[in-house]
């Protein structure tokens, strides 16, 4: 067994230069031993249960200009929408009658989504259906905002931190965002008692090792119950068109050592790993990942929510999505969990 995988697995922490050469480290066998010692460990906290989570991608406006995003405001060629009340709802209804019992509303950030629309629809989703939970990601807002929809019923917000370092974030951003507000945004949704989820893409343009190692240490600030990262992957309509996106070999290792870091974390195969290669988010799953977020949104929008190239799940209906899923699931040696699925020590 390799020295700091044992070591990560024993104390749930290294040093940063240990880190560094566990991320360095792209020996099969140590990424295998990472990837069993932390299939143990939410073994251990989970068991088999991989918990899903419908999504709703709720709008392709977005007034920020974020430089890696394919829905980034400059993006002259994004095409637009916006689901209304209605739709939203009909999107429950139908991932109600397949199963989920979580929604995750997300979209770009749009003003057109103000509180009183969120408390709508909000309330409306918890008194249909009062077993499930409702999470929202609609990116930065104020404290005020964040503590009204919850009195409403969110229980649940999503928001990466994308970079803890200011000198990459201000790489990756317009100057008129600041990651001092976006941690500031995550510690309060925390106080207000919102489930809250963080993280990171994997290898975004400029990102360097050490770069990951200040996003573990501000996870093990923050203390999130979800860490949400994936692979990078470029969209021809952005300045980081030209940029390699980030890898399988390290997004499994950066799992891995969440896990084990985090053991009774939440924690997602995205979208984006299943989309740099076929079987990502089986192999996400085989090494710590224990919830998957099926696309609930309308067929006619999905490939409008184009926040990166090739992104897949856009053609297919949400009960294919849902089979899909659960087949997947279930080859890799898991079992779809019924119910919210919330936090393992709430
Ligand atoms: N507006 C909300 C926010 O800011 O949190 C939610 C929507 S935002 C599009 C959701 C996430 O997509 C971001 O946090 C980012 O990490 C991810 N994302 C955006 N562009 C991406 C890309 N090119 N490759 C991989 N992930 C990307
Ligand atoms: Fe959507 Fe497979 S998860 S088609």
């Amino acid at each position: 067994m390799n020295e700091l995988v044992q070591k990560l697995f024993e104390t749930r922490n290294l040093s940063d230069s240990e880190l560094i050469s566990l991320i360095e480290n792209s020996d099969p066998d140590t990424s295998s031993e990472l990837a069993d010692r932390a299939d143990s460990v939410r073994k251990k906290y989970y068991g088999k249960k991989v918990f899903l989570r419908g999504l709703i991608e709720i709008s392709s406006y977005c007034k920020n200009d974020c430089l890696y995003c394919g829905i980034r405001k400059s993006n002259k060629n994004a095409q637009r929408y916006r689901l209304d009340r209605d739709s939203i709802l009909e999107c429950c209804r139908n991932g109600y009658e397949l199963g989920f019992r979580t929604f995750v509303m997300q979209g770009g950030e749009d003003n057109f989504y103000d509180d009183t629309f969120m408390c709508g629809i909000i309330s409306e989703i918890k008194n249909k259906y009062p077993d499930c939970a409702v999470t929202l990601s609609l990116g930065e807002r104020t404290k005020k905002s964040y503590m009204r929809m919850k009195e409403a019923g969110a229980d649940r917000y999503l928001l990466r931190h994308e970079t803890a370092s200011e000198e990459l974030y201000r790489k990756l951003h317009p100057h008129n965002m600041s990651l001092k507000n976006r941690k500031k945004c995550l510690f309060e949704l925390r106080k207000i008692g919102y489930q809250v989820g963080a993280g990171f893409m994997v290898g975004v343009p400029f990102q360097t090792n050490e770069n990951i190692v200040q996003d573990l240490r501000f996870l093990q600030e923050l203390r999130p119950h979800m860490i949400g990262i994936g692979p990078f992957i470029p969209h021809h309509d952005t300045p980081f068109a030209d940029f390699k996106g980030g890898t399988l070999e390290l997004t499994l290792r950066l799992l891995g050592i969440i896990r084990l870091m985090f053991p009774d974390v939440l924690l997602p195969a995205t979208t984006a790993l299943g989309t740099i290669a076929p079987n990502g988010r089986e192999l996400g799953l085989k090494t710590g990942c224990n919830v998957v977020m099926p696309n609930l949104s309308p067929v006619s929008v999905r490939k409008k929510y184009d926040l990166y190239d090739n992104k897949i799940c856009t053609g297919e209906e949400s009960a294919e999505c849902k089979v899909c899923l659960q087949r997947r699931i279930e080859s890799a040696g898991y079992e779809v969990a019924v119910g919210r699925g919330d936090f393992a020590t709430l």
